[in-house]
Formats: structure tokens, sequence, C-alpha cells
């Protein structure tokens, strides 16, 4: 059978400090959203295990909920050209919304998130990431809460996909590039 560990060229963070950083991120979010009950928007499907995580790091009533979108273009960069396959099952009208995103690259697709969630008067709107990209710490949208700055590598795993595989990876690793470069020519 295929082993998907053979097409990561090198771990990027080992499962138990993906652990240990949500859970600090978790405390972080209890303490700076006491007293509240934030709405976490995940991402779909990149964010969801992340998600899942971090949820149960948080202390406090939350409420989850999912849209799913998709950018045109090549699957290894994106457009910024945005659709919206699945939208949220309920209102965030006056809510403290809480956006977990996997990773911001361009940081495109998450500007049209929060452009068109914001349109629907929250209370109160942040951004969790778990990865942040280089090239994308500079314009952007501002990320409240940040896992790990990682350089600009395609990476697969903890909930990451190349072409819908090695979203079950436990680790975030870097793809071999070979798997991917004839695409981006
Ligand atoms: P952005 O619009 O360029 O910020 O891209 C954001 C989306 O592209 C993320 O939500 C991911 O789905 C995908 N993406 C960007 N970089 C990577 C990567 O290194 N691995 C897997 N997916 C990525
Ligand atoms: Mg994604």
């Amino acid at each position: 059978m295929r082993d998907l560990n053979h097409d990561v060229a090198r771990i990027l963070i080992p499962r138990d400090s993906l652990s240990q950083r949500i859970h600090e991120l978790g405390q972080q979010i209890t303490a700076d959203y006491h007293g509240k009950d934030p709405v976490l928007v995940g991402v779909l499907k990149g964010a969801v295990v992340f998600m899942v995580d971090l949820a149960r790091a948080i202390s406090l009533p939350v409420e989850l909920d999912f849209m799913a979108v998709s950018s045109y273009g090549a699957s290894t960069q994106s457009t910024g050209v945005v659709r919206i396959l699945k939208d949220l099952d309920r209102s965030i009208g006056g809510r403290d919304v809480l956006v977990v995103e996997d990773i911001v690259d361009s940081g495109l697709t998450l500007r049209y998130i929060v452009d068109n969630l914001c349109d629907r008067r929250p209370a109160s709107l942040r951004i969790c990431a778990l990865l942040r990209k280089q090239k994308a710490r500079t314009p952007g949208p501002e990320i409240d809460y940040v896992g790990f700055e990682i350089p600009d590598d395609f990476v697969v795993g903890y909930g990451l996909d190349y072409a819908e595989q090695y979203r079950n990876l436990p680790y975030i690793g870097v793809l071999r590039p070979e798997l991917y470069e004839r695409e981006q020519v």
C-alpha cells in the first residue's frame, strides 16, 4: 500500500508541537473571550482538523459553524476569486465570531471571507490561523491569533491537502516539490 509519509520531504511541525501550541491558543482565546460565547467559523475543509482540536482547548460555551469556499485557478496558488460553496447554517448578527483558518498564504481567500462576514454585522470578528506563510505578512488582513509562522513552501497534513490528499497526516510536512511542480509551469 502507498505510504503518504514518503511524499513528504521533511516534517515542519511535529504532532507534539501542534498540540502544545493549540493548547496555548485555546487558553489565550478562553481568557480573551471571558464571559462570552463565541461562534467559531471554520473554513472547510482544511481548517477542520485544527478546529476540532482548538475547540476542545477552549473552556467556553462555543458554537461551531462552517463555510466552504473554493478559489478558482491552480490548486497550489490562490487567485483571490472566491466562490461560496456552503454558507453558515445560522445568523452571526450580534455574535462574537472567530474565523478559524488552516493557512494564510496570499491572504486573498481570508480577505474575501472576512469582508463577507462583516457585512452580516457580528458584534466582533477576529481571525485565528494555524499557519501563516512569510509572504502573507505584508498587507493582507490582520490575524489575531497565529499558531506558527512558516516559510513559503507548500505544506500538507493536519487538514491541509494537495489534490484532496494528505489531510489525515498527523503533522505538518513539506510536500516533495516534484509532486506538484509540473502543474506550476
Ligand atoms: P490564500 O488565499 O493564498 O491565502 O490561500 C489560502 C488557501 O489556500 C488556504 O485556505 C489553503 O486551502 C490553500 N493553501 C495555501 N497554501 C497552502 C499550502 O501550503 N498547502 C495546502 N493548502 C494551501
Ligand atoms: Mg483551504
